[in-house]
């Protein structure tokens, strides 16, 4: 133990009864809220109103936020659709997976990533993640892939990047398709190139708390005509709206069409409505300047975090960039010298940063695997049987053969929140969050002993 941190008096850190870093009350809180609502998006709102059109697959808004986030992404087609978790169903159902099929998932992500393979009846198979990313190891889908299986679902994790070019070669080397979930990463980029159709198809979300906000909402993007088509057929009921019917639509009233309504696919109710497309393309003007600042805080706060013995903030990773929708910080106990887990060392740090004022997070604790749904497999819930010679899910959804999965989650947290985002803040908050991790670290061994003091008096 460093003699000087180990005299440091405890009382140091809000936790035991110090003034905080950053304080509240009523002089406010310094966080910025997310989303940053201006004139802007009012004025897109209220031409909503006054045009008096609230939705349709070709209404204005909608059809201009596709275009403009194609362009942005660079991909030749985008639809609107009512969440991000709905643009990752059409995208597999339009790629081709169908029921029974096993789609390749990291172990490591939100649940919406698995649920919109079940939503078309396939069977999510997990895979472990990447040690620096957090996102789906490439060099694990080789061992994943059965006769059955038809999809890789990578995800760009908080933002990064996954590796496309090795998904895509293995991909190619199993004559899979490749479906982006880029709910988090608007704007992530790839050797240059923006994620989300650098594979078949792709799907983004709008809910509020992503860079991209409009409440709640998705953006479908994909490189493939005939992708675009079946995707948007599944949109809308499973009608055959063909993208080239916006040619013969009234744009006074895209709501009445000649067309005669004939379903052909199960498709559903997956459109946008015209207050979140306005609300998007607001957004939407502001998203690059938005995003350079939120990639300067992550530099700022990298740069100071790194310097921390046994702190591993995130990592630029050499031809991929990160959009920082989440700030996922590691501890390693070991490093930091102290004799506690990483667990006691994650969940002391937290509630010592929180003392100071500072919003922190767990977001997820476990692998995917070991929520619920995957332990119980219910069959009359509808969850789906694998076919002969596919994946024996019993051993796939054994959460303990995901350890790096597991390892990033029991030793880390995410700082900032859902509501105050990394991209929502001012410097002079990055730097106060610098500050109260430096305070918190000086005091790291009063922690630790305090930490094993918790455990004791719990266990
Ligand atoms: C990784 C990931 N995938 C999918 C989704 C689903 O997006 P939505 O909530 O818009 O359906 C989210 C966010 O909620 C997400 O974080």
């Amino acid at each position: 133990m460093n003699a000087s941190r180990a005299a440091a008096r405890s009382a140091d850190l809000a936790l035991f009864g110090a003034t905080p870093v950053l304080p509240r009350g009523p002089a406010g809180d310094p966080h910025g809220t997310w989303p940053i609502v201006t004139d802007d998006e009012r004025r897109a709102v209220a031409r909503v109103l006054d045009r008096g059109i609230l939705s349709g697959a070709q209404a204005p808004e909608a059809t201009a936020l596709e275009e403009e986030f194609a362009r942005y992404v660079g991909a030749r087609y985008c639809l609107l659709t009512h969440c991000g978790t709905s643009a990752l169903s059409i995208a597999l159902a339009a790629t081709g997976v169908r029921a029974g099929d096993e789609v390749i998932v990291p172990a490591y992500s939100f649940v919406a990533t698995p649920l919109a393979v079940l939503h078309v009846g396939a069977i999510p198979v997990f895979v472990d993640i990447d040690d620096a990313t957090g996102c789906l190891d490439p060099a694990a889908i080789d061992g994943a892939v059965t006769a059955h299986t038809r999809a890789i679902l990578p995800v760009h994790m908080h933002g990064c990047a996954a590796d496309m070019a090795a998904i895509v070669a293995c991909a190619r080397r199993h004559s899979l398709r490749i479906v982006e979930d880029a709910a988090q990463a608007h704007g992530a980029t790839c050797e240059g190139r923006r994620v989300g159709a650098l594979g078949d198809a792709g799907g983004f979300s709008l809910q509020s708390s992503k860079n991209l906000p409009a409440g709640e909402g998705g953006l479908f993007v994909t490189n493939d005509g005939a992708v675009a088509s079946e995707a948007n057929s599944l949109r809308n009921f499973g009608q055959d709206v063909w993208l080239a019917e916006a040619a013969g639509c009234d744009a006074a009233r895209p709501l009445d069409g000649a067309r005669v309504l004939d379903s052909k696919r199960i498709g559903s109710m997956y459109r946008g409505n015209e207050l979140a497309a306005a609300f998007a393309r607001a957004q939407l003007a502001r998203l690059p300047e938005l995003t350079e600042r939120c990639q300067r805080n992550a530099e700022r706060l990298a740069r100071a975090l790194g310097e921390l013995p046994g702190v591993d903030p995130p990592r630029a990773v050499p031809g991929r960039t990160s959009v920082h929708h989440k700030f996922r910080v590691r501890l390693d106990p070991e490093r930091a010298g102290l004799g506690v887990t990483p667990r006691q060392l994650r969940d002391a740090t937290m509630r010592a940063l929180v003392a100071e004022g500072l919003e922190v997070v767990l977001w997820q604790a476990a692998p995917l695997p070991a929520q619920t749904l995957f332990r119980q497999r219910d069959a009359t819930l509808g969850f789906p049987r694998p076919r002969p010679g596919g994946t024996d899910l019993a051993a796939n959804y054994e959460p303990s053969r995901y350890p790096r999965s597991q390892a990033l989650l029991d030793g880390s947290f995410v700082l900032f929140s859902q509501s105050c985002p990394l991209i929502a803040q001012p410097a002079a908050v990055v730097d106060r969050y610098a500050e109260a991790f430096q305070r918190v670290w000086n005091h790291r061994d009063a922690l630790a002993a305090w930490a094993v003091r918790q455990s004791g008096s719990i266990g």
